[in-house]
């Protein structure tokens, strides 16, 4: 069984774009700029913004952090988006999701220039996306398709099963897949919540991507010798063992599964890190988008 270390292979990225960065300053070009628009205090959303300004600033670019009450206006929100479309020094930036229940995500995501929109919300760069036209990829799929390719892992052909259709995870890279691409070619099934037997389904699979957001969901029985396994599900559940007074699990049971799998992400270390610096690799061309 082989490890897809998505924490040594987004380090490998990271590398490779704080070289380019390097480059792009010898030649006094403009630094990249990254900036994060958080909303509220939900703990899991500001470890992840933390993490991306954190990860901006090893590489060498230039990062901001809007940080908003939970009560701003939805009104407020689209103003500072405004802000940052029109901001020249500002080469992509995101809203960290979930907002809080009073504003409309989707007008939100909206909002945001899909030229700066580099986690690939925007139904602009969705659309080009299922076209195969060139475009911002959000970024956990385009981490998991990174992933894929550089651990050689074999797609064409191969019996993929999705489990969620979350317009972040699921959904796009159901459709990137299917695509004639790296990490593509494969034929792929959507499972979700009114699936009917599911484990049927499962065990046919040569590789599953469980992003349901369920812990521990998918079990040793459900799968056949030899799978891989993409783990998307990133949970707090309560372990007062911990310091924390939680633990992190994925939508996998890694002990039963990773009995039988050929190539398994750990949670954590595995599709999150990758998250990160698929982000960072997609402001890096924003960047040089600008700078041509
Ligand atoms: N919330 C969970 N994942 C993501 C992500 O990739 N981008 C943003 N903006 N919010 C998220």
């Amino acid at each position: 069984m082989t490890i897809l270390d998505g924490k040594k292979t987004s380090n490998d990225i990271k590398d490779e774009i704080a070289e380019a960065v390097k480059a792009l300053k010898s030649k006094s070009k403009k630094t990249p700029h990254l900036a994060a628009v958080l909303v509220g205090t939900d703990g899991a959303s500001m470890t992840y913004v933390n993490a991306k300004v954190k990860a901006c600033e090893r590489i060498g670019f230039n990062s901001t952090l809007i940080d908003l009450p939970e009560n701003t206006s939805e009104e407020n929100l689209l103003e500072n988006i405004e802000k940052l479309n029109n901001d020249n020094d500002i080469d992509g930036f995101i809203v960290q999701l979930p907002l809080p229940k009073h504003i409309d995500e989707q007008k939100v995501l909206m909002a945001v220039n899909p030229d700066k929109d580099v986690d690939g919300f925007h139904p602009i760069n969705v659309g080009k996306m299922t076209l195969d036209l060139p475009c911002f990829l959000s970024a956990t799929p385009f981490g998991i398709l990174e992933l894929l390719e550089r651990y050689k892992v074999e797609t064409s052909g191969a019996n993929v099963v999705v489990i969620g259709r979350s317009h972040i995870v699921g959904r796009p890279l159901s459709i990137l897949m299917s695509q004639k691409r790296k990490a593509g070619n494969a034929t792929v099934t959507v499972a979700h919540s009114r699936t009917k037997n599911l484990s049927e389904i499962t065990q046919k699979a040569d590789i599953i991507v469980a992003a349901l957001g369920i812990p521990e969901f998918l079990t040793g029985d459900m799968v056949k010798e030899g799978v891989t396994i993409i783990d998307v599900g990133i949970t707090r559940v309560p372990d007062e063992t911990k310091p924390r007074g939680y633990r992190l699990a994925g939508d996998v049971h890694f002990e039963s599964v990773g009995k039988k799998a050929s190539f398994i992400t750990p949670v954590p270390g595995g599709v999150g890190p990758m998250t990160i610096a698929m982000l960072l690799k997609n402001t890096l061309l924003a960047c040089q988008r600008n700078n041509n």
